[in-house]
């Protein structure tokens, strides 16, 4: 890879990057074609990233397709399909982690503590291997995506980071190769992330700017549903994550929820008027 990268760099190519754990959907595939506009090659990675699943969480049963993927994503515009194998990228003795120090505090970091180190770390060894001038991340994962413009800026990476807009299924639930643990009952009740970032902006366009109140209305909607337990709900700084009391200015709601023993995430922008 890295020497195809090299290549491709000295015969003057750009190099746009989507890194995914595959399972695709039109989620990553938006994100591919993103990539095609800034890139003569676009590589996606497909690696379910062991350093980033805690002990108990779903490494093992996390779906796999990758003959499916490749065709998926060659027909979005990938140029180059990179597998790595675990053993390849996670030596015997391996010992190096990027860690932030504040990002993952917040959301996401809180109930999975290891998980941002695990992305900034196998992030940094795809970029080092792909070598890409640009990479693009979904807004689905939002604090993800801080985290990597952080790392990217902190350790100095020649690397443009793009971010694209998240993808929803027709009725409001964001994609996610997750969804396809749902049964058809629990993917009723997973609608109710979706609906309550919904009502959230409805009330923020009628006016109201306390953030406790829109938390309290969507933390209604989800427990409605009999199989929802809520791991977060949040109202935040866009760039920092620290909680917001007052919708006075753009902010982040975000949330994270079970459905059974499926982890949903999804976030929505709420802008005063
Ligand atoms: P994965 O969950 O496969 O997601 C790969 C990329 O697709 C991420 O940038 C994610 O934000 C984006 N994505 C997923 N669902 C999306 C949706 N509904 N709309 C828009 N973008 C979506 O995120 C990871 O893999 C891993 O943590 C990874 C970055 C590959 C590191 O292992």
């Amino acid at each position: 890879m890295q020497a195809f990268s090299r290549r491709a760099s000295a015969e003057g190519k750009t190099i746009a990057f989507v890194p995914t754990m595959g399972f695709l959907h039109e989620g990553h595939l938006s994100l591919v074609r993103e990539a095609g506009r800034h890139g003569d090659e676009v590589v996606v990675s497909i690696f379910v990233n062991p350093s980033q699943f805690a002990p108990g969480e779903d490494f093992d049963s996390y779906p796999r397709s990758f003959e499916k993927d490749c065709e998926l994503a060659r027909k979005a515009g990938a140029t180059v399909i990179f597998n790595p194998r675990a053993d390849d990228l996670y030596g015997p003795n391996y010992q190096t982690r990027v860690n932030l120090e504040m990002l993952p505090q917040h959301l996401c970091g809180i109930s999975r503590p290891t998980f941002f180190r695990g992305v900034a770390t196998v992030v940094t060894k795809l970029f080092n291997i792909v070598r890409p001038q640009i990479a693009v991340f979904g807004e689905k994962d939002y604090q993800q995506l801080l985290v990597i413009r952080q790392m990217v800026r902190d350790l100095n990476f020649d690397i443009e980071i793009i971010g694209g807009a998240l993808v929803r299924e027709p009725d409001g639930l964001a994609m996610s190769s997750r969804n396809n643990y749902l049964s058809p009952d629990e993917r009723r009740q997973a609608l109710s992330l979706s609906q309550s970032l919904r009502k959230a902006r409805e009330q923020v366009e009628s006016g109201v700017t306390d953030a406790q109140r829109i938390m309290d209305t969507a933390r209604e909607i989800i427990t409605a549903q009999p199989d929802a337990v809520i791991d977060y709900i949040a109202i935040c700084d866009p760039e920092i994550l620290d909680e917001m009391t007052c919708i006075d200015r753009p902010a982040l709601m975000a949330l994270a929820v079970r459905i059974g023993k499926t982890r949903l995430i999804d976030n929505m922008m709420l802008t005063p008027s």
